[in-house]
């Protein structure tokens, strides 16, 4: 079976993290949240992998994954040049994917589980598709299934009144008779050829498809709390160790992370989970976590962080408290106030003084 990669689309959800790289690409544990969709499939056997790649920093997208020896994978990379839509993006992929099975990954969702045993199911079905269904108490922001009786009855796209809360998360089993399917497809009311609508059709053509439900973790990142949420997430499975160096009276609650070269300075408290990077300082008195990932080669200064991300190359050098934010690379943060609490959405490069 062939794998692809959704790296495409325009992340305006997520802006100012997105203006200026793939939100996929955006870290959760220090890891592009792409590349845990590019895990999963490399576990479940899948070598073989297009990236849909599109807008803006396709080259940065490039330029991490490279031609995939790095992850022990191979990858194509496929260019597309608008987002369309999903089952546009997956249309692309006809030449590459010629008569296998494969798995579609939308490299902004998230999940902690092995998909080797749907994997070998799904081989060995006559199914034409094979959705993973997740309970969700937003239904109208998703893809949602109506299933009775163990049947799928309906696939509607982000529907008004939705009629399950069941929710078709972005890992998708298919054939390749989704696509003479796409190939008819009419654009939706938001304009994009929805994979969805494409799955409905297959249901009324021949009605092989079927579902799993995730009862295990499982994120679409659309929004700055669900990466925060992500983030917190897989901290909290992380296997700590510490490659750094630690000065007096360091204190590591829970599980810690801390990379190669790191430099942890006198009184600092660090409450897990937590990882922070290679190549970082940690000043005097710094106290960080829990849910807090630092990227490489930053400083943090005096302050307080907890259920934040703070990516690489940055400066935090402040008395203040910082909660749930996403401070981008190369960013600084500076001030002399005392005690105040800031919740910060940083950009690459952005300088505050406050
Ligand atoms: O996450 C699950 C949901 O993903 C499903 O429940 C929905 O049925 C499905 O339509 C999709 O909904 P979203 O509105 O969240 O999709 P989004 O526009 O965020 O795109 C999903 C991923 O695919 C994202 O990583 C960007 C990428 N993409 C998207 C489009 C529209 C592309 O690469 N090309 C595209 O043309």
């Amino acid at each position: 079976m062939k794998g692809i990669i959704l790296h495409g689309g325009h992340g305006t959800r997520l802006r100012p993290l997105t203006h200026t790289g793939p939100k996929q690409l955006l870290p959760i544990a220090n890891k592009p949240m792409s590349q845990y969709g590019v895990e999963v499939l490399k576990e479940s056997g899948i070598k073989e992998i297009a990236i849909i790649v599109g807008g803006i920093g396709s080259n940065k997208v490039r330029e991490y994954y490279g031609d995939g020896e790095k992850f022990g994978v191979k990858f194509t990379y496929i260019e597309q040049d608008y987002p369309k839509g999903i089952s546009h993006a997956i249309g692309l992929c006809k030449e590459f994917i010629q008569n296998e099975k494969f798995v579609v990954f939308l490299g902004d969702n998230i999940i902690q589980r092995s998909i080797k045993d749907y994997v070998a199911y799904f081989q060995n079905s006559n199914f034409d598709a094979l959705l993973l269904l997740c309970e969700v108490d937003n239904p109208s922001r998703f893809g949602i299934a109506d299933v009775k009786n163990e049947k799928i009855l309906k696939i509607i796209e982000k529907p008004k009144n939705p009629p399950t809360n069941l929710a078709v998360t972005g890992i998708y089993f298919l054939t390749p008779l989704i696509f003479d399917i796409i190939e008819k497809l009419k654009p939706s009311w938001r304009n994009e050829l929805e994979i969805t609508d494409a799955l409905d059709i297959l249901r009324e053509k021949n009605d092989k498809i079927t579902y799993r439900m995730i009862t295990d973790y499982w994120k679409d990142t659309g929004t700055p709390e669900d990466i925060l949420n992500a983030n917190s997430a897989i901290l909290e499975k992380v296997i700590p160790y510490f490659d750094g160096k630690k000065e007096e009276n360091v204190r590591l609650n829970g599980n810690v992370i801390v990379g190669k070269n790191t430099i942890i300075k006198d009184d600092v408290v660090i409450n897990g989970p937590a990882i922070i990077g290679d190549d970082c300082i940690i000043e005097k008195k710094s106290i960080i976590g829990p849910n807090v990932s630092i990227g490489d080669n930053s400083v943090v200064s005096q302050c307080s962080i907890k259920n934040s991300i703070v990516m690489s190359d940055c400066e935090v050098k402040c008395n203040i408290s910082i909660k749930d934010s996403i401070i981008s690379k190369n960013s600084v943060i500076q001030t002399n106030q005392n005690n105040n609490e800031k919740i910060f959405m940083l950009g690459e490069g952005t300088k505050v003084y406050l």
